[in-house]
């Protein structure tokens, strides 16, 4: 597999914060890779730079062979990359469809195909077909996050950045959100998956690594990250 991203040495500090310190990390073209922390280790921060809305202070970011580091958030997207994060990009005062709608807005010229897609994502979250027509604002903040979800993965992006997508949802949600996730991935998309508990995220990954204080400190394929002695607990959600 071919490398889609790679990080080297990449470091981010807000004033004399030090949030990522010369992360090395490497997503190969269709993989699903996690990424682990606790509260604060900089797993949002890692994301962020990613998609160009943190600027990082030392180091490069690849992507697709060449050097993004210093190009804006929009060229990132224009060029394939998608961030989901709670509640973020989606427009209050359009309905839930026109918000999917607009997900999809760089696939316009393919409307039915579009069309279709947004459909099946309505049917996988009924919630989100019981209230196509009402405004966003006034979904819950879990509805919110799931219609942001649903609306990242309906712009097909190449490379989809999910910062802990199963925060704060019920279990069956959670579970729903993921197998989107797996079948996303079986239509080749890679995925970068933030989590802070990572029972989901282990089985459904190829590669994990585990962030502690802005460091990379344990990685490696899933199921060995898993099953390392080494791995805190606390991600397990024990
Ligand atoms: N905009 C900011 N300004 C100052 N400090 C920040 C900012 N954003 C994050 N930090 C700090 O940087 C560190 C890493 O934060 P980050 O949000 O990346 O962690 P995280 O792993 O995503 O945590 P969480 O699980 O809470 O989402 C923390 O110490 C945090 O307080
Ligand atoms: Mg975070």
């Amino acid at each position: 597999m071919e490398t889609l991203l790679l990080l080297e040495n990449v470091s981010v500090k807000y004033g004399a914060i030090e949030a990522i310190r010369g992360i090395n990390m490497e997503i190969k073209e269709g993989s699903v890779v996690c990424l682990i922390g606790a509260n604060g280790a900089g797993k949002s921060t890692t994301v962020n730079t990613i998609a160009g809305l943190v600027k990082n202070q030392t180091g490069k970011i690849f992507y697709d062979g060449k050097d993004i580091s210093k190009w804006e958030t929009d060229e990132r997207i224009k060029s394939g990359i998608a961030i989901s994060m709670e509640g973020r990009r989606i427009f209050p005062d359009q309905t839930v469809y026109d918000n999917l709608l607009l997900g999809g807005y760089t696939r316009r010229k393919k409307i039915k195909e579009l069309k279709r897609d947004i459909d099946q994502i309505m049917d996988r979250f009924p919630i989100l077909k019981e209230r196509a027509n009402q405004l966003a604002g006034t979904l819950s903040g879990g509805q919110l996050q799931i219609l942001a979800i649903a609306r990242a993965f309906i712009a097909k992006p190449k490379l989809m950045l999910l910062d802990e997508p199963s925060l704060g949802l019920a279990p069956i949600l959670i579970k729903e959100i993921y197998k989107m996730i797996k079948d996303f991935h079986k239509e080749g998309m890679t995925i970068l998956l933030v989590e802070q508990f990572a029972q989901y995220a282990f089985s459904i990954s190829d590669y994990a690594y585990v962030l502690e204080h802005g460091k990379i400190v344990i990685e490696g394929k899933s199921e060995d990250v898993r099953n390392n002695p080494a791995l805190s607990s606390a991600y397990l959600g024990e």
